[in-house]
């Protein structure tokens, strides 16, 4: 088979770019080791920053997003007992989303079947060659039959655990890391949410998070340790350390019910530089990791699609190769903004007990800072909502 543009992976990142070259005219494959059932299930990000939201829009797959996500102009801070409210819009002249990941990946799943795009899940063995040169080629296994795609390009969309970043040779990557001494413990369930709001929490026990997928829908988490396990973790034991960490209002207010999904994620931060390897072009997770105290992996995936969209469409359109040499550099700067973000709102929310009391101190005077100063509230807001693109 032979295509344009032969994308690895159908998480957002891939399907965006597939129904964003889809529009343009540019012909793509996608292949996914997984099934379809199985990537709908997976429960991750729910926040979405409003320039991802116009992403959904051009993509023309934003219309159960305004008829269904929830918009939210700011959020609450409970730090040391103490509740305080960040004006996102105010602050920020923006607002965020509340849109599952799981219904991003639907909305799009449906337009490329709508539009009869070629998807091939439960692809094994992908194996990518020849981007170095000028004919990439693609290789995978299909019901025990071994098939080829020649490309003219390779997207690497296949997330943190993927094929495409460890085909580079070692010598023309560099890796950043930072892993978090715990990680966190999520809990979804059919209760109504706690707050109109999300609500960060910073406690003497450690963070926890009160977030929501509906009206009717919750998402709550609470940080853990790495040596936790799913299993020993009832639903009553996570409801009992949730209300420890809340305050007498939020325990007044939430309702317990059972779970849906209950799964722990480590926290990491990690950049693999750079994101263009001649013909292969890494987007999403396969090149970038933030711990999911900002928000930010879903809406960093989206503004790499946008920039690698951008430069295919330059490409076909007019032969010039202006923007996808620029790929690379004006991916990494929106990520390093990003994680720069991630990793102080980690540091500022959680418990890091080898930090000691001189560490506890200096989240308390941040949190004063970000409390009494328009300008460090401002800093907050305009990073949660998205730096413009
Ligand atoms: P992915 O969603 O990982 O998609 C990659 C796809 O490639 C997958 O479907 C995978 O099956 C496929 N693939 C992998 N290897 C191969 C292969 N060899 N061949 C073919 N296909 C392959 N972000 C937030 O903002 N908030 C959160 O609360 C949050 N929670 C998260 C929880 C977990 C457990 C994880 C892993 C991530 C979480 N994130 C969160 C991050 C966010 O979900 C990701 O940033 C986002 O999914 C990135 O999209 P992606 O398309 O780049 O990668
Ligand atoms: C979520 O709803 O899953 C969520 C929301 C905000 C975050 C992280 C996760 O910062």
């Amino acid at each position: 088979m032979r295509v344009q543009v032969a994308i690895i992976g159908s998480g957002p990142s891939g399907l965006l770019l597939g129904q964003l070259l889809h529009l343009a005219g540019i012909d793509a494959i996608i292949l996914e080791q997984r099934s379809q059932e199985y990537v709908l299930g997976r429960i991750r990000a729910g926040v979405l920053e409003q320039c991802m939201v116009e992403m959904m829009e051009r993509a023309q797959v934003a219309g159960r997003l305004h008829a269904e996500g929830l918009v939210h102009h700011g959020f609450e801070i409970l730090f040391g007992g103490k509740r305080h409210r960040i004006d996102l819009h105010g602050l920020s002249g923006k607002d965020v989303w509340v849109y599952g990941q799981t219904e991003v990946t639907r909305d799009l799943m449906a337009a490329r079947t709508a539009a009869g795009a070629k998807t091939v899940y439960e692809a094994e063995n992908v194996s990518i060659h020849g981007f170095e040169g000028t004919k990439p080629l693609v290789r995978y296994t299909k019901d025990g039959k071994q098939h080829e795609v020649e490309c003219d390009f390779i997207a690497g969309c296949d997330g943190f655990h993927g094929v495409c970043r460890p085909s580079v040779p070692p010598g023309a990557i560099t890796e950043h890391e930072r892993v978090y001494p715990f990680g966190w413990l999520g809990v979804l369930a059919d209760v109504p949410p706690v707050s109109e709001e999300l609500i960060y929490v910073s406690h003497e026990r450690g963070f926890a998070l009160c977030s929501m997928r509906s009206r009717t829908r919750s998402r709550y988490y609470i940080q853990c340790s790495l040596e936790d396990q799913v299993e020993n973790w009832s639903d009553d034991a996570f409801w009992e350390e949730l209300k420890r960490r809340l305050d007498p209002a939020g325990v007044a207010r939430l309702v317990t019910g059972p779970s849906i999904e209950k799964s722990i994620a480590p926290l990491r931060s990690y950049v693999a530089e750079p994101m263009r390897f001649g013909r292969l072009l890494l987007a999403g997770d396969a090149s970038h990791i933030v711990p999911p105290t900002g928000a930010k992996g879903l809406n960093l995936a989206a503004s790499d699609v946008h920039y690698l969209s951008t430069a295919l469409i330059e490409h076909y359109r007019t032969g010039r190769n202006t923007e996808l040499d620029a790929y690379s550099g004006k991916c990494l700067r929106r990520i390093w903004q990003a994680e720069r973000f991630s990793w102080w709102m980690t540091n500022l929310l959680h418990l890091f007990p080898e930090n000691g009391s001189f560490g506890r101190k200096m989240q308390a005077a941040e949190f004063d800072y970000v409390l009494t100063s328009r300008a460090a509230a401002t800093a907050l807001a305009e990073n949660y909502v998205g730096l413009p693109y």
